[in-house]
């Protein structure tokens, strides 16, 4: 018979090699490789098929969790029986987001919070602070069976498992949070969940590049991924989903975090959208979260440098993206960054994945070489092409009339862009005429400078 196959597995890539490594050929981190056994093959039998058209399925009705941002992000409600992974960073508010989600569930149906990390005390000192968790049932526990025992006899509707990396399986060698752990609790909660038909969140914990902690076969078996992001020197969050089974990915969940908990922040533009007028390296961008248009001030900073390599930092927008919009801007708008540093900030620790915002970046570092403020009471959209031309953002009506709520007197817009609002829209084909069109003229400032 062949020897036991004992298989080595990164704690952070979910690389596995059947001998350990120092350092770890998958993704290169050090001592990260920990033993797990590898599964036993046993023989099994062949099922009966099914069709598809004999496969009862109703549509079940979502549990609402009581934070609206939360709906948002799931899709409109927690779906029973799912498996949610929320991840996010040290204090970022996962314990108090979930606490407040589960405070809210228990008025009508039964809410578990499984804790590992804090003791029964610290959780209801929380619940005191956040108000109205006193239905909440509660297991500290960290044994993976005890746990899963539990969940099939109380079968509660909502539970939360704070955190995953705490629950430990005796069954199973390695320390807690290992990889092997990890990936063992969520397939058996998975499949309790599914039984027992328990929607389950589990929290998870993210390492310093971002990722869930562990292994990144968690992210496949669950049913959702929320990402809770936002440092810790803001009082705002955001909440997205990177994998959503049941909805869309690019929703946006907006909390304030206070002294009585997460509060959602419904009108995101109020608050991201309004820059000191007359600023120079400042616009506004309309941009597309999911559904929603948000408008964010973007802020930009240039600086002239005597490194052969300028840097370009953004805060809030991709690397690669401001790379480009610094390259269009000097070779077809005559905007020269070649011997400048060049940075960037989106208002509010907010992240800008959307090539919609394009416009407003390139508009807040136009503004910022050419020492002019951008037009009053101005907000822009627009993919901006390598050629220099611009292309149309997607769901133009909506951004508009986002902006039109929030008093934008004029729209910069890439041309092929229709409305029906009544903002004035400035078209622009190329870069170059929707600089034009954005910033004060040049003159005047020079003037005033001298
Ligand atoms: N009394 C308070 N007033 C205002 N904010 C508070 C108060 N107490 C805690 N907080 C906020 O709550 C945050 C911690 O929240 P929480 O414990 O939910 O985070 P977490 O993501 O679960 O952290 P961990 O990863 O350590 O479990 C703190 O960073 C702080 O911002
Ligand atoms: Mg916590």
């Amino acid at each position: 018979m062949a020897k036991a196959a004992l298989q080595h597995a990164c704690t952070e890539c979910g690389y596995s090699a059947g001998r350990w490594f120092g350092k770890c050929p998958g993704c290169g981190a050090f001592g990260t490789l920990v033993e797990e056994k590898a599964a036993s093959s046993a023989t099994a039998s062949a099922k009966p098929l099914l069709r598809l058209v004999d496969v009862a399925a109703d549509e079940a009705e979502r549990i609402p969790t009581g934070v609206p941002e939360l709906d948002r992000v799931l899709g409109g409600g927690l779906v029973p029986a799912s498996l949610v992974l929320v991840g996010g960073e040290p204090g970022v508010g996962k314990s108090t987001l979930l606490l407040s989600a589960l405070a809210s569930i228990s008025k009508e149906r039964r809410a578990l919070l499984v804790t590992g990390e804090e003791s029964t005390a610290q959780v209801k000192l929380r619940a005191a602070r956040l108000g109205g968790a006193e239905k909440v049932e509660i297991l500290a526990e960290t044994e993976l069976e005890t746990v899963c025992a539990t969940l099939e006899s109380e079968r509660p509707n909502v539970c939360v498992i704070d955190s995953v990396q705490t629950l430990y399986s005796p069954e199973i060698g390695s320390a807690p949070g290992s990889v092997a752990q990890v990936r063992e609790a969520a397939a058996r909660l998975l499949r309790v969940a599914k039984e027992a038909d328990i929607a389950v969140f589990l929290v998870g914990h993210v390492t310093k590049d971002g990722t869930v902690a562990g292994p990144r076969v968690l992210e496949h078996l669950v049913d959702c991924v929320l990402q809770f992001e936002g440092d810790r020197y803001h009082a705002h969050r955001v909440l997205r989903a990177t994998k959503n089974r049941f909805g869309s990915t690019n929703e946006l969940g907006l909390f304030e975090m206070t002294g009585a908990g997460l509060v959602g922040v419904p009108e995101p533009s109020e608050l991201f959208g309004r820059g000191a007028e007359g600023e120079v390296g400042a616009a506004v961008a309309c941009a597309l979260e999911g559904t929603r248009p948000i408008l964010l001030e973007i802020q930009a900073l240039v600086a002239p440098t005597d490194l052969a390599m300028p840097r370009r930092v953004g805060t809030g927008v991709d690397p690669k993206r401001l790379a480009m919009i610094v390259a269009v801007l000097g070779r077809h708008a005559g905007v020269a960054l070649a011997s400048s540093d060049v940075f960037v900030n989106v208002a509010g620790g907010v992240r800008i994945e959307e090539p919609g915002a394009d416009l407003a970046v390139a508009l807040a570092i136009a503004s910022a070489a050419r020492g002019v403020p951008v037009h009053e009471g101005l907000a822009a959209f627009g993919e901006i092409g390598l050629t220099g031309r611009l292309r149309p953002a997607s769901q133009a009506e909506r951004r508009l009339e986002e902006c039109a709520k929030l008093g934008i007197a004029t729209v910069v817009v890439p041309a092929g862009t229709t409305a029906r609002t009544p903002a004035r829209l400035a078209v622009a084909e190329t870069l170059r005429a929707a600089l034009e069109a954005g910033l004060e003229p040049r003159a005047t400032s020079e003037e005033a400078a001298a």
